[in-house]
């Protein structure tokens, strides 16, 4: 059901999809300062609907760092080269003549391998291909609450090893391509470490858990061999991305759309070779994970 808020500019209205996991939000010009009742009704949409996107948002770079930091703190972003005076913006783009694999085209929450990963990433399509190029999102609160009581509890005293070896190590999936890519990947040892993360963690926010794990970055269990790390993380990430679970949002130039990566999971899906693709990527700052 729609929700709208009076505030001193108009009404925000917010429409959930059909299963209230992610959320369209209108009524609001994030070019300018958010004031009134505006900043809460945005924050209570993110965190009840996890994904929320803002339809015609005409923002240049200013605004989107301006609305960004009215959501939170810049969060890091390592292994990218930012955009030219923008050490807080990221260009992902992907010209017509690219070959190799789109970026973000595996299931993962944004630099889960930080201490204190990204609470939420801001993301505005600039050009947006005429086919292709959806982003898909995997509900891992709604992933967590359908296991059954006794799964939830062999998962409770886990926790998950993380690292970006295998995007980002120098022998992981970038340092070996051989194609073209517009966006420049900073390949690092750094990459090779880990960080340990519980595996169900509890949103800070709405107090929900959820599964915190993700194919592309994690990569273990702590205290268990590979073999029994890979059965349960295997089950588990074809149990998160099961269709129930997964809400696509399909792009339209100026739409920014903003995800909470401490409940959910997202995968850039490709399907435009030889169209161009730009987007400007922004992450906010989060906490430990708990
Ligand atoms: C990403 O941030 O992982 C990429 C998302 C996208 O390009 O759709």
């Amino acid at each position: 059901m729609s929700v709208q808020v009076q505030t001193a500019r108009g009404n925000l209205v917010v429409e959930p999809s059909e299963s209230g996991f992610g959320a369209r939000v209108t009524g609001v010009d994030l070019s300018r300062p958010l004031d009134g009742e505006t900043p809460a009704a945005v924050k209570a949409a993110f965190a009840r609907h996890g994904v929320i996107s803002f339809p015609d948002q005409p923002l240049n770079l200013d605004a989107l760092e301006a609305f960004t930091l009215q959501i939170g703190a810049f969060g890091e972003d390592p292994f990218i080269k930012p955009m030219e005076g923008r050490p807080n913006v990221l260009e992902l783009r992907r010209e017509p003549d690219e070959k190799a694999t789109n970026f973000g085209a595996g299931w993962h929450a944004d630099w889960s391998f930080q201490a204190q990963p990204p609470a939420a990433t801001i993301l505005r399509a600039e050009v947006v291909p005429p086919l292709g190029g959806d982003t898909l999102f995997a509900d891992c609160a709604a992933a967590y609450e359908a296991l059954s009581e006794t799964m939830k509890a062999v998962l409770a005293p886990l926790r998950a090893v993380h690292s970006a070896a295998r995007p980002y190590g120098t022998k992981g999936v970038f340092a070996r391509e051989t194609e073209k890519r517009t966006m420049q990947i900073i390949t690092s040892p750094e990459a090779e470490k880990t960080q340990v993360h519980p595996l169900v963690r509890t949103h800070p926010v709405t107090g929900r858990k959820a599964l915190f794990v993700s194919p592309v970055y994690t990569v273990g269990i702590e205290g268990m061999t590979e073999k029994e790390a890979g059965a349960i993380l295997g089950f588990l990430f074809a149990h998160m991305t099961q269709p129930q679970f997964v809400y696509r949002h399909k792009w339209v130039k100026g739409t920014l759309l903003m995800w909470d990566n401490r409940c959910t999971i997202h995968f850039a899906e490709g399907g435009y070779d030889g169209h161009l693709r730009v987007m400007h990527r922004t992450t906010v700052a989060g906490e430990t994970p708990v």
